[in-house]
């Protein structure tokens, strides 16, 4: 089988070796021969960590596209345009596709999906969620005997890095999120890992794949971790909870809640433990009741397997066309169903500010607890719902105050 290679950054160089590198178990082992023919770069004359023979390399996607001996193209560039274009010309001329690229993916599943069926081709998007966590293959088994009302976990590599380097070493976010990218574990920008925009397109796939119904990324409320600082960070030690950055999505009755949000776990909660670059997810079945899933979220080799799983699946031609369902009808319900006790931690720099910002919060919630170190207060509500919080916090915002809150779970 001939095959188109589409960005040979950090995933697409993984790729690469498991293929030609016969690292890979199965292309060692095996007789069926499986070439990457043509590759499309942005810059062919730009040095590469893995040598790749010159002929092989393009910048013009016609040399892909118009070679009709070539069945499938592995789509790892990143950003929506060119590539998805490229991936719609791509199903029209009958070619497989597999892609890492979850923006695409959530925003274009089901038009993706349909075209796919119509061209009798695979559209095959493991690697767009978890990294290496074969999350999409086993939701759909699940699915096959369960009706699957929630999804939890940890989706984005970098995030959990930054969280778990600041809580255990004390270090900067700044600092952690430089390792995190010369590691290869952030979005060409950032700030899609940063603010949630990645773990929110996570949930977007998993939760409509779950739910059996396109779940926009838009529907689902988000909020990153950028304000978070050391001495939060050693006020969650001192209170006995963890960061982490927490997708949630939850089915009842045809209507659904989704969020990414900071959220504080006990320390002994299972996703307490999940560290680096590592990513969690769990998923409740009607019958199974709970999975969890863990392994490798981000990075060269593990989202590389990811993809390379998915090439199996082509070459054995072992997909089936029923196995995604978009078709139920849900309603979304915003944040309305989440609730808890709130940390909140807030600036102050004078008296009459502490006066007003203790008495705004009093008049949406008493506090369980109130600690005031310098120039910070540091409050644990009563139990209080996730919009109403959001009201308190907005109103404090609007008044210049900087803060940063996590629900407590
Ligand atoms: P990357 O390191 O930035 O590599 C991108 C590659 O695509 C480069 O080779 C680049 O060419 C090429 N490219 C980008 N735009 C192009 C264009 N317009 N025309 C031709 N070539 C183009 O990205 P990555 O980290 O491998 O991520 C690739 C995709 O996988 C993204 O969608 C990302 O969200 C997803 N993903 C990444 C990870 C991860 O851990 N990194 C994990 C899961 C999913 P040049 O080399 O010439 O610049
Ligand atoms: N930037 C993403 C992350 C890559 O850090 O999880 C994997 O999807």
């Amino acid at each position: 089988m001939k095959i188109g290679l589409l960005g040979i950054g950090t995933v697409g160089t993984g790729v690469y070796e498991i293929i030609n590198g016969e690292k890979g178990n199965y292309f060692a082992n095996t007789e069926e021969k499986v070439h990457i023919t043509k590759v499309l770069v942005r810059d062919i004359h730009k040095n590469r960590k893995t040598q790749i023979p010159s002929e092989i390399m393009t910048d013009n996607f016609d040399d892909i596209i118009n070679d009709d001996e070539i069945e499938a193209i592995i789509f790892v560039m990143g950003g929506m345009e060119p590539e998805y274009s490229y991936m719609l010309k791509a199903i029209e001329r009958k070619k497989h596709i597999i892609t890492a690229n979850k923006a695409i993916v959530s925003e274009y599943l089901d038009v993706l999906l349909k075209k796919a069926e119509e061209n009798n081709v695979m559209f095959l998007f493991e690697a767009s969620v978890g990294g290496g966590i074969p999350i999409i293959t086993s939701l759909k088994e699940t699915l096959k005997i369960n009706r699957i009302d929630e999804i939890k976990g940890i989706l984005n590599g970098t995030t959990n890095f930054i969280l778990s380097k600041m809580a255990g070493e004390g270090k900067d976010f700044g600092e952690v999120l430089k390792t995190a990218q010369e590691l290869g574990f952030a979005e060409a920008d950032p700030t899609a890992d940063v603010d949630g925009y990645d773990v929110s397109r996570k949930l977007s796939i998993l939760s409509s794949l779950a739910f059996g119904s396109h779940i926009k990324d838009e529907d689902i409320y988000k909020r990153g971790i950028r304000d978070v600082t050391k001495a939060d960070m050693e006020m969650f030690s001192d209170l006995g909870y963890v960061l982490k950055f927490i997708a949630h999505s939850k089915l009842e009755n045809g209507e659904y809640c989704a969020s990414v949000e900071p959220i504080l776990l006990s320390s002994k909660n299972i996703m307490s433990n999940v560290n680096e670059e590592y990513n969690i997810v769990s998923i409740h079945g009607n019958i199974i009741g709970e999975l969890q899933f863990y392994g490798k979220g981000a990075g060269k080799n593990a989202t590389a397997n990811a993809v390379v799983g998915d090439l199996l699946y082509i070459i054995n031609n072992e997909y089936r066309k029923e196995d995604i369902h978009l078709k139920n009808k849900v309603i979304s319900r915003g944040i309305d169903k989440f609730s808890g006790k709130y940390y909140l931690r807030v600036d102050v720099s004078n008296h009459d500010q502490f006066s007003q910002v203790i008495d705004l919060i009093d008049s949406y919630s008493k506090f369980k607890k109130m600690m005031v170190n310098k120039d910070r207060i540091f409050v644990v509500t009563e139990e209080i719902n996730a919009n109403v919080f959001n009201e308190l916090t907005a109103t404090l915002k609007e008044k210049g105050n900087k803060l940063f809150y996590a629900r407590i779970e």
